[in-house]
């Protein structure tokens, strides 16, 4: 009799509160535009001149900084903010494809069309939104082109092959068409992903003036959205989330430091089969058969500045071991030593894949729209809880996730709908 009452109370609120979205539109939820700049440090904006991301502080929320998760490269950390899953429950666990038993690997860009290496098991929020009833689209954000046991994004555009990662008009134009598919084609949620400054900041390095005018460049086009958000009418309808995956730093080079070049401690060709080196400050190797105790002897103390763990020694913080991509042997650099592996070929200035915990890996969350609190200033929180915010500020019920609200929740103006929320997810 009291479980009956509870329910019934419940299911009253939630008449009035749930989303409406099969009925008669989408009632009071906002849409939402996440934006990715890939590889922008949590202090770039620090020194460049940048009158609009500095204008959106006042007009919303700016955290002092975000933590990516560990492994902190493009595919494994965009698809933990699209999922709220650490990397091992993922399993984007590089931005290669590889098999170490057939040795194949596939470059980034040919991974993005490629269904089996990010369909794992954990639904991205574009699938679990369309499952709701939500219209969705992803522009040439990581993971947004394949399909997820067998469902693909309503709509989804990919990077094509050698696509300038910097043409400010192209920016511009890619604003125009997702407020167009806002406006024009009601889609709730939109993923928007821009190659810089991370192009830039390997290139040249993150301490660079190329770097300073990129980041002027991204401003400008934060200004255009700001623009266009308002000529598009979208201005008590769209909240907007702008962040990132990964921060930069400078790489360590000779005579500056002894490079880490893993030939001079171990012969890859009697001790190892299978090898993801040379691709910034994380790494990972397969041992032949019988000589994995060797390889990590040493590999141990071979350099101050390098760091081996046996697959079972990895940190349990590192939410990263409990994944069969994972390979036995996982090498990690100190902040600027790239793991290179037979030769030193590597000619970025700048990279990432370090530590999460590096100040130089940390990277920028920054949100405004009807819900957010304006004026707001956020204490750091790993970027796994931006999936949840998400799904609070959808309405969306999430799937599964390693989340929480308890970091962002005091971002937005309003709790109540958070009550709603609970509710809808509790009758579910
Ligand atoms: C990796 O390659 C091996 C050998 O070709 C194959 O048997 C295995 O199925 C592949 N693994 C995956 C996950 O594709
Ligand atoms: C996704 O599924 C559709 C329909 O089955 C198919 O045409 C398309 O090629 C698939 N895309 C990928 C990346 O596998
Ligand atoms: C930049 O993009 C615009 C619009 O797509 C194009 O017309 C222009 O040629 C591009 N500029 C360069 C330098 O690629
Ligand atoms: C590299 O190793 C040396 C010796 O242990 C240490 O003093 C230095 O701080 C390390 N560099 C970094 C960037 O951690
Ligand atoms: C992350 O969430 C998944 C799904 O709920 C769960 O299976 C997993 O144990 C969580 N991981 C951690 C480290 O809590
Ligand atoms: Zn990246």
């Amino acid at each position: 009799m009291k479980l009956l009452l509870v329910l019934f109370s419940c299911s009253l609120l939630t008449a009035k509160c749930r989303p409406v979205s099969k009925i008669s539109g989408r009632g009071s939820f906002n849409k939402l535009l996440l934006i990715s700049f890939d590889g922008f440090r949590w202090d770039y904006d620090q020194d460049a001149d940048t009158p609009n991301m500095d204008a959106l502080v006042k007009e919303g929320v700016k955290a002092k900084y975000i933590t990516p998760p560990m492994i902190t490269m493009t595919s494994p950390s965009h698809f933990t903010t699209i999922t709220g899953r650490w990397i091992e429950d993922h399993g984007v666990v590089h931005n290669m494809m590889f098999n170490s038993t057939s040795l194949l690997k596939l470059t980034h860009v040919a991974t993005l069309k490629r269904s089996e290496w990010w369909d794992n098991g954990a639904l991205p929020l574009w699938i679990t939104a369309q499952n709701q009833g939500l219209k969705t689209a992803s522009f040439f954000y990581p993971g947004g082109g394949v399909n997820y046991s067998g469902q693909a994004v309503d709509r989804s555009l990919l990077k094509p092959y050698n696509h300038p990662d910097d043409n400010e008009t192209e920016w511009q134009n890619n604003i125009d068409t997702v407020m167009g598919w806002f406006t024009e084609e009601d889609f709730d949620f939109v993923t928007l992903y821009f190659g810089e400054p991370d192009n830039i900041g390997h290139k040249t390095g993150p301490d660079t003036q190329e770097r300073v005018k990129i980041i002027e460049q991204i401003d400008r086009t934060i200004g255009y959205l700001r623009n266009a958000i308002q000529k598009h009418n979208l201005v008590h309808r769209l909240n907007v989330i702008i962040t990132s995956d990964h921060g930069m730093t400078t790489i360590k080079k000779k005579p500056m430091v002894e490079e880490i070049q893993l030939s001079k401690y171990l012969n890859f060709l009697t001790l190892t089969h299978f090898d993801l080196l040379d691709y910034g400050g994380f790494g990972m190797i397969r041992p032949r058969k019988g000589k994995e105790q060797e390889v990590y002897d040493l590999l141990k103390n071979a350099h101050p500045n390098l760091t081996v763990y046996r697959k079972e020694e990895i940190p349990e913080n590192f939410h990263l071991a409990r994944n069969s991509r994972i390979q036995p042997i996982v090498v990690m650099g100190d902040l600027g030593f790239n793991l290179n592996s037979r030769l030193i070929l590597y000619v970025n200035k700048g990279d990432h894949g370090f530590h999460n915990g590096e100040m130089d890996m940390k990277t920028i969350f920054r949100a405004f729209g009807p819900n957010f609190k304006k004026n707001f200033l956020s204490e750091p929180f790993d970027s796994i809880n931006i999936y949840p915010l998400m799904c609070k500020l959808l309405g969306v019920s999430p799937a599964p996730n390693n989340g929480s609200l308890l970091y962002t929740e005091m971002m937005l103006v309003d709790g109540r709908t958070l009550r709603s929320y609970v509710y809808y997810t509790l009758i579910k």
